[in-house]
Formats: structure tokens, sequence, C-alpha cells
């Protein structure tokens, strides 16, 4: 029996090197509607079976436990987690657990039209939104869908709708949208979000190689070279590093996960959408909770394996170069 009493509870989620957890990262489906190349293996996945997915309940009970042992930021991600039916449910009931401060959303932009103002209403408070080119044809050849319009015009109903913090997140691919980084900064002159550059990253099948990666000094060099970035205050335990213009209304950030890793600060732990706790990005380490929820496992029996898997987290992984040879599941599956 769980007495509701836990020495994490005070302490919080701590792995074995010291670090405190309080962001948890949930991955809703595997499933995506695009097939940015970047992300998936041009051959495709074998999708989860329906019935390997964890349900709302499951999922909710999951983020309920994660509340009482610190977490205070939980991220719905995917594949596309706008798929998921109930999103704004899962929201809503999200940010009504003790202890869960903020939730957000990394998303393709796809129901953004019709949907921003729906989530924004169920509570959520962050919203990441991928988008790779501003031109018809690469985003087209990116994501293999015909969608830069239906994007473009969720960014504005999102911004519209009132959000706490808006992201525009470009993975930037030497010889694919490198010549539209400075579109990029340029759009932050009006709109009120961040443009961040993100490194790419290798996975299995997504065609990375040492030439297509832009490393974050240079994609900083070429945007100083027009124009003033003053750093902002960042959190340690951030992936990014913000900037801002002078009279610009957005902010402009940078993802270094290639070139600047940020191993040390990291307090992030992942729910797959199987129900596999992962404690890092890069790291096979898991442990698989569905079963037990399935069984009726108690709070105290799930407490325990979350602890283990957090005790499973390696202090840093290794060189990112050889991440598509360690990592097992592509991006899409872990949800980023
Ligand atoms: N490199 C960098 N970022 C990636 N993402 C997916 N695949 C990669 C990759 N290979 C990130 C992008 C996208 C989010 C869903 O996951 O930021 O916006
Ligand atoms: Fe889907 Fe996002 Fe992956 Fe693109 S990056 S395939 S939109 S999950």
């Amino acid at each position: 029996m769980f007495l509701g009493y836990n020495e994490s509870m005070v302490s919080g989620l701590t792995d074995s090197f010291g670090r405190v957890h309080r962001y948890l990262r949930v991955s809703l489906t595997d499933q995506c509607n695009f097939r940015c190349r970047y992300c998936m293996p041009e051959h495709g996945i074998n999708w989860l079976p329906s019935h390997d997915l964890l349900t709302d309940e499951e999922v909710l009970r999951m983020i309920r436990i994660f509340g009482g042992l610190g977490i205070n930021k939980v991220r719905f991600t995917g594949g596309e987690p706008t798929l998921r039916p109930n999103l704004e449910t899962l929201i809503a009931e999200s940010k009504s657990i003790p202890g869960i401060e903020v939730v957000a959303l990394t998303t393709n932009g796809s129901t953004l039209k019709c949907k921003a103002e729906d989530y924004r209403r169920a509570g959520l408070d962050i919203i990441n939104i991928s988008l790779d080119s501003l031109q018809q044809g690469t985003f087209r050849d990116i994501t293999l869908r015909d969608q830069l319009k239906n994007v473009l015009a969720g960014i504005e109903e999102t911004l519209q709708a009132g959000f706490q913090e808006v992201k525009v997140n470009v993975v930037v691919m030497r010889g694919v949208n490198e010549s539209e980084i400075l579109h990029f900064v340029q759009l932050t002159k009006d709109w009120p979000f961040t443009v961040r550059f993100i490194e790419f990253m290798p996975f299995v099948g997504n065609k990375w190689s040492q030439a297509s990666l832009m490393p974050y000094s240079e994609i900083r060099s070429e945007i100083e070279a027009k124009h003033d970035l003053i750093p902002l205050h960042n959190s340690p335990s951030s992936v990014g590093k913000d900037f801002c213009i002078p009279g610009y209304a957005g902010k402009i950030g940078f993802v270094t996960s290639m070139t600047e890793t940020f191993c040390g600060d990291c307090d992030r732990v992942r729910l797959t959408a199987d129900g596999a706790i992962k404690p890092c990005l890069f790291s096979p380490a898991e442990v698989n909770v569905r079963a037990l929820l399935r069984e009726g496992a108690d709070e105290e029996t799930i407490v325990e394996k979350i602890e283990e898997a957090i005790q499973r987290k390696p202090r840093e992984h290794k060189p990112m170069i050889h991440l598509s040879t360690i990592q097992e599941r592509s991006m899409i599956q872990i949800g980023g």
C-alpha cells in the first residue's frame, strides 16, 4: 500500500548524479500526418498497434504520479500529438493535477488553424511548432506534405489565441534550408515568437551526414553579420540559448545538441507512447510500466519503477556523432 509519502516528494526525483527532475515529456502517439525526412526513416516505421498505446487514463495516472514526485512541467509530443483524440481533455486534466504548473505542446502546426483557441482554453501554456522552410517546394520536399500555407495560418492563429510562449523550430540542414536562415530571422521583426534554429541530429535512416550539419557557431555568425544578437537569461536546464534583436518583436534561439551538449543540468524525463520511462533521449535505458498499469499495480510499485529508470540515467550521452548507432528508436518514436 502506498501511504502517500515518498522521499522523492520532498527532494524531487533525483538521479545518481544529483540532478533533480522537473520536466516530463509525454509522447501521445508515434503516428504523424507529415513525413519529415530528418525525423523518420524513408522506409517508414512499424507503427505501434493501438492497444500498445497508453490510454488517456493511463497517461493521466502517470502524470499524476510524476506530479507527486516533483514534476512541474509537462510537454505533449508525438509523433504528432494533435492526432490524439481528446488532446484538449488531456491538457485540461493535466493542468488540474497538483504540482503541474506548465503544460506545453510540440506540434507540426497542421491543426492549429482550427484548434489553437481550443488548446488555449483547455489551459495549454506553451506551443512549439516545427517549420523548416518558408518556401512551398522546400517545405514539401522536407515534410512530403503540401501544407506550408496551413501551418503559417496555424501560427498566426496561435499568436492571436494569446499563448505565453510560442516557438518556431527550424532544423537547419545544409543544402536544404540553410539559405533561409535570414528569412526566418526577419519573421521575428513583427511576429512575437522565438525562432529556434536546431542543429540537425543523426537518427536511424534520416540520411544525416557531417556535411549536412550546420553548426550553431556558423548559424550564429551568419545572423550576427547582419544583426546584433543580445543574449537573454537562460535557465541552466534550458536546451536553448535565446537572444533578442533590438527593435524586433520576437526572439532568436539555438538548440546546440550536436556541438554544445547540455547534459550537466538536464531535468528531463520521457514517457513514450507505449509506456516506457526513458531517462535520457540518447540512451536505450528504459523501464516499461504499461503491463504494471494494466495489472492494477499500486502507486508505490509505479514510483519504484520511475526511480529505477531515473537511477539508470547516464551522466552524459555518448558523442552525438554515434547517435544513429546507439539509438534504436527513431525521433518520431521518442518524441524529441
Ligand atoms: N534533428 C534535430 N531535431 C529533430 N527533431 C526531429 N528530428 C530531428 C533531427 N534529426 C525535432 C524537431 C522537430 C521536433 C518534432 O523534433 O525540432 O520540430
Ligand atoms: Fe511528424 Fe514532427 Fe516528425 Fe515531422 S518532425 S515527421 S511533423 S513528428
